[in-house]
C-alpha cells in the first residue's frame, strides 16, 4: 500500500515507484523458476493505464512468458483495490521485462529446463 511519502505534485503515485516494484515482483518470479541468481537486462514494455493514488491495495502478478537459454521474458500485470467502503479492483499498469539467470560469479547460465 503506497504511503504520501510516494505521491508526485499531483497527489497520484509517483511512476518510479510503480516500476520498482514491477522489478522486484518481476525478478522475483524470474529467481523462483530460474532457482538462482538473476540480473533484469531489459524492460520490453511499459504501460500505465490508470493511476494509483495513496492508500490503494496494490497487487502485482507476475509470469514467465517466454524462455531463452539463459533468459527469462516476465509479464507483470498491477492492480489496485480502491475504496475500502465500496472497493473496486482495476488494471493499472502491465509490464514486459526480460530477466538473465547469473550464477554466483555474476556470469550467464543456462535456465534449468525442468521448469520450462
Ligand atoms: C545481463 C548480462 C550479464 C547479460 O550479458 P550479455 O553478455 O550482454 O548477454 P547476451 O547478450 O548473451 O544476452 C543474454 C540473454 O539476454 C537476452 N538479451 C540481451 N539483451 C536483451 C534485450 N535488450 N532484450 C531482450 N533480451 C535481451 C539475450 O537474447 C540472451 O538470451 P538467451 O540466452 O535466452 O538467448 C549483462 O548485460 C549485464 O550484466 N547487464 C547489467 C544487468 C544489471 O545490472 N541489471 C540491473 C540494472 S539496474
Amino acid at each position: 500500500m503506497p504511503m504520501p511519502k510516494e505521491e508526485n505534485v499531483f497527489g497520484d503515485i509517483f511512476g518510479g515507484w510503480v516500476m520498482a516494484h514491477v522489478d522486484l515482483a518481476g525478478g522475483l518470479e524470474a529467481m523462483r523458476h530460474s532457482r538462482g541468481r538473476v540480473a533484469t537486462v531489459a524492460v520490453n514494455a511499459f504501460q500505465f493505464h490508470q493511476p494509483i493514488s495513496s492508500g490503494d491495495l496494490v497487487s502485482f502478478y507476475a509470469e514467465v512468458v517466454n524462455l531463452g537459454r539463459t533468459s527469462m521474458t516476465v509479464a507483470v500485470q498491477v492492480f489496485a483495490e480502491r475504496h475500502p467502503s465500496n472497493p473496486v479492483f482495476v488494471k493499472v499498469t502491465e509490464a514486459t521485462l526480460t530477466y538473465v539467470a547469473l550464477d554466483a560469479d555474476g556470469n550467464k547460465r543456462d535456465v534449468p529446463r525442468e521448469n520450462a
